[in-house]
């Protein structure tokens, strides 16, 4: 039986599936492992379902050339170091597919909440300040016709371009690679990043984490928007500058910002973006409901070990490694 390091308490779903083929090494803590307990946890081990919150850089692996699978409980893989991982024929998976519509769902929700200001009016009543109806009260923006900015066009994107065409907006969309098909059949059109940014009322951000997608949106970009838009970001924190962020909600060049993640991740409760009235930030969860995780946990748990008998896992992020002749599993190493 393989040895597996289970880097946090995932769904039963997917540890059931793990223990009934593997010898499971669970760390049980809320909070993740430290680099050295990380370390620790993975001494020995044939595999590895980690997540979102765990570094696993070349040196990780070199300290344990049995690791043979990174199967990552997430579909963002910026985590891990896939190079370094290909080059020692390490197999990395990732979890794409399963948390599309719910991810799509939850970029909705902020959109909608920040929009309509839920937060703030549900703020305002929980502190009594609700004395009668105001003609003036909390207004916020209209989704209906207005037009949506979506950054990334891949599954996540589109699924969210899906769900406008109820508010029958005007849907643009960036992406270094165009689809023309799949933007006709979802009515969006492509257009330059600083097209977009200059025309949206709201502009939302589905790409990867990638040394070019790290800091898309800075302060000339934050610059080209409507100062009415308001900017969602459940993709990953660094695509966004964090400071001139900041800069742009405090002086209204932009008019709001809704954040399922951040930079840096956690966000200190004292950190200007928490504070600010016209920012909404929660905690990474756009893939949070109970069926999502399970699906997640699953698939995390199959990829791993499909990958540890040598076949190809669903949701192996560089098959390269599985066309050489000789990956870790095989090799003498
Ligand atoms: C969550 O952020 C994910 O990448 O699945």
């Amino acid at each position: 039986m393989p040895t597996v390091a289970v880097t946090r308490v995932i769904p039963e779903a997917g540890l059931d599936l793990l223990r009934a083929a593997a010898e499971v090494r669970l760390w049980d803590e809320d909070l993740p492992p430290s680099p050295e307990q990380l370390a620790a946890l993975l001494r020995g081990c044939d595999g590895a379902l980690t997540l979102l919150t765990d570094a696993i850089t070349g040196e990780t692996l070199d300290r344990e050339p049995g690791l043979k699978v990174i199967s990552n409980f997430a579909v963002g893989y910026d985590n891990v170091d896939v190079p370094a991982a290909t080059a020692r024929g390490v197999v990395v998976c990732n979890t794409p597919g399963v948390l599309t519509e719910t991810t799509a769902d939850f970029a909705w929700a902020l959109l909608m909440a920040s929009a309509r200001r839920v937060v703030e009016g549900a703020d305002y009543v929980r502190a009594g300040k609700w004395r009668t109806w105001g003609p003036t009260l909390l207004r916020g923006r209209d989704l209906t016709g207005a037009t949506l900015g979506i950054v990334g066009f891949g599954r996540i994107g589109r699924e969210v371009a899906k769900r406008a065409r109820g508010f029958e907006m005007t849907v643009l969309a960036f992406d270094e690679y165009e689809d023309e098909t799949a933007a006709r059949e979802l009515g969006a059109r492509y257009v330059p990043l600083d097209e977009l940014l200059g025309q949206a009322d709201f502009v939302t951000l589905h790409v990867a984490l990638t040394p070019e997608t790290e800091k898309l949106i800075g302060a000339r970009e934050l610059g080209l928007m409507k100062r009415e838009a308001i900017l969602v970001n459940a993709a990953r924190g660094p695509v966004v500058d964090t400071d001139a962020l900041v800069a742009a909600l405090r002086d209204g060049t932009i008019g709001g910002a809704a954040l399922d993640v951040t930079d840096p991740e956690p966000l200190p409760a004292d950190h200007p973006l928490v504070g600010l009235s016209n920012a909404l930030v929660v905690p990474h969860m756009a893939s949070a409901t109970h069926a999502t995780r399970d699906r997640m946990a699953v698939l995390a748990a199959e990829n791993l070990l499909t990958g540890l008998r040598g076949e190809r896992p669903a949701g192996i992020v560089n098959p390269e490694v599985l066309d050489r002749s000789s990956t870790r599993g095989q090799s003498d190493r």
